[in-house]
């Protein structure tokens, strides 16, 4: 195999695929614009969607990346060797040109050819999809990898569980994978396959062939247009390309797991409690980095993206004063350790991923000094706090009778001394105790704090949370998307992008001109005419089709579950929404735009306040 940095990595995907006719596009941000359900980009088909579903992409139909993407789910796992919050994707797109066959060649070349990333094709084995009541067996996609050379033992056939993409039981384009693993030839048993987590297959690479749409009513029916999309992960390709048993040992992370030694004076590998804390706060700090230095960079907060960005730094500060300041013993024991020349220990390891990622990631460098400003303000915030936090959870622990803190304590520690919830369970961990976490979300979302941004990366419908006053917000958004399609008279106009906080609704739409003064003196006065009729807002749940026959307009219905909600605003509006809203229109006060600006090509934005 030979020997390939991340870099040349990058470089070989893109050239690649643009000798064979694919338009290399940017990363898109990993703030999803046009889709409130989720709160960071988690893949690169998530921002092309609505080219996957049939929309004209101004690239073509061959289209290939490196996408910014992060996934926070598996939080807890970070710290063992191969899971990070942030990572590279490494993609490629057919839509609706190229398909199994084309797609399984590009593949097998790519991985095996001594111009790319020459892996021995003895040590490839693919899973494709064995069909089921939904879809055929993939025999096509089994034949093509055949004719490649690869023989029927190594290729597997698994059911959906394993060699299906697409959101299940969400409606949308979905269909069957095949995957290419590493096979380290040490089968755990006759019936080992990569299915088996015994970690003789190692997964490289994923080509997902959207041939499916799935219906309201679970079926799948054939898409007009077949797509490919395919995943791989930069940072565990580069670990396998590299023969290291750990992402943290590849040059992606070996420069700063070694200013972290240099900042903490341990060694990396020393025993399992340091090397467990280096890659936290090394993978923590990285995706901080990402986060703030995104293009639509975000700041530490208590909702929303922000709060995961808060627990990261957080965790990430935990860890390295757990790790302690070259020279001394570690701090958690006085709690008080580097706070007297005090520097921010994590912006000097982001300054470093800065350096490491700018030439690929120019937003790093031109965000630089934001990037270390907010992760320096974030740690001094935190620094204050930390050591009486961590007194008053020891006192409570002194008190405790049974073996669970409270949700009430722990909600004391998070409002009090800033402990992300997280935090409190690991610190409980290392004393043998549990927290009560269904009830520490219960006095959250009391306090209105936040809504599931704390249990889940879930953005409900673009609100910030589930205040009062985001409530409303919500509903005014509802009335005023209604006035605009009657004013405008089109019915192209159609929500891009809905985003709330308590000081406005922010809302994106499709319409190809300016909203005119008068126009939105218009839309103005309806909205307040349907907030003066004082109707109350009903909520009826039923199918997508039943839905859309019913006239409801909603913009993201196609990803919607079976049932859906619809909301309806006396006659005036009547919207597939995930909710809340007020109980009337009456709530809502004085509604009045702000701003009305270009979003995008083709997209208008309006800021809007209720007085
Ligand atoms: N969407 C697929 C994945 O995330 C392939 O890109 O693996």
């Amino acid at each position: 195999m030979n020997y390939k940095t991340s870099a040349q990595l990058r470089d070989l995907w893109h050239d690649f695929f643009s000798r064979r006719g694919h338009t290399i596009i940017r990363s898109a941000s990993l703030i999803p614009e046009n889709d409130p359900t989720v709160l960071f980009t988690t893949a690169g088909m998530h921002p092309l969607v609505p080219y996957l579903l049939g929309e004209k992409h101004p690239g073509g139909v061959r289209l290939a990346n490196v996408q910014k993407c992060v996934r926070t789910g598996d939080i807890d796992e970070v710290g063992d060797a191969s899971h990070c919050t942030f990572f590279e994707m490494l993609g490629n797109w057919s839509l609706g040109d190229y398909f199994k066959a084309e797609m399984i060649r590009f593949s097998y070349e790519f991985l095996t050819s001594s111009e790319f990333l020459g892996i021995d094709p003895q040590r490839l084995a693919v899973s494709v999809f064995a069909g089921d009541a939904d879809a055929p067996r993939d025999e096509e996609s089994a034949a093509a990898w055949h004719s490649l050379g690869i023989p029927v033992e190594r290729i597997f056939f698994l059911p959906k569980k394993n060699n299906w993409w697409g959101p299940a039981g969400i409606t949308g384009p979905c269909g069957p994978d095949t995957e290419m693993f590493i096979d380290f030839n040490k089968p755990c048993s006759p019936d080992c396959s990569p299915a088996c987590d015994c970690g003789n297959y190692l997964e490289i690479w994923n080509d997902v062939f959207m041939q499916y749409n799935k219906t309201a009513d679970g079926s799948f029916e054939p898409l007009k247009q077949k797509n490919v999309d395919t995943g791989m992960g930069l940072e565990r390709t580069v670990c396998i390309l590299q023969g290291k048993s750990s992402v943290y040992e590849t040059d992606v992370f070996a420069p700063v797991i070694a200013e972290i030694e240099k900042l903490t004076g341990k060694t990396y590998g020393a025993d399992e409690e340091t090397t467990r804390a280096m890659r936290i706060v090394a993978d923590h700090v990285r995706t901080a980095v990402f986060m703030i230095g995104d293009e639509k960079g975000i700041a530490p907060s208590n909702v929303g993206q922000g709060y995961i960005l808060r627990r990261l730094l957080r965790r990430a500060i935990r860890y390295i004063k757990g790790l302690g300041v070259r020279g001394q013993g570690t701090g958690e024991a006085d709690g008080k350790e580097g706070t007297s020349t005090h520097e921010s220990r994590l912006s000097t390891i982001a300054a470093s991923f800065i350096r490491q990622y700018s030439a690929a990631y120019p937003e790093l460098s031109q965000n630089a000094q934001k990037v270390i400003d907010e992760i320096a303000r974030e740690e001094e915030r935190f620094e204050k706090t930390l050591a009486n936090g961590l007194k008053e959870f020891d006192k409570l622990c002194g008190y405790l009778v049974g073996d669970t803190v409270s949700g009430k304590a722990a909600f004391k520690l998070y409002d009090t001394y800033g402990f992300p919830l997280e935090m409190t369970e690991e610190l409980a961990a290392e004393r043998g105790l549990k927290v009560n976490s269904g009830d520490f979300l219960k006095q959250f979302n009391e306090h209105q704090q936040l809504s599931r941004a704390g249990a889940e990366a879930v953005f409900k419908g673009g609100l910030a949370d589930h205040s009062e006053i985001i409530t409303r917000l919500h509903t005014a958004t509802h009335l005023m998307h209604q006035a605009l399609k009657t004013v405008l008279n089109d019915d192209n106009v159609n929500q891009k992008g809905s985003n709330i906080t308590a000081e406005r609704l922010r809302f994106d739409f499709s319409f190809s001109r300016p909203v005119t003064p008068d126009e939105q003196r218009k839309v103005e006065q309806l909205v307040n005419a349907a907030i003066a009729a004082n109707v109350p807002i009903d909520c009826t749940e039923m199918t997508v089709e039943e839905a859309k026959a019913s006239g409801a307009i909603g913009l993201f219905a196609s990803k919607y579950g079976e049932k859906v909600k619809v909301y309806s605003m006396g006659a005036f509006s009547k919207e597939i929404c995930g909710g809340p809203h007020a109980l009337k229109t009456g709530e809502l006060g004085k509604f009045k735009i702000v701003k009305e600006e270009s979003s995008s090509a083709g997209v208008r934005r309006i800021k809007a306040v209720l007085e």
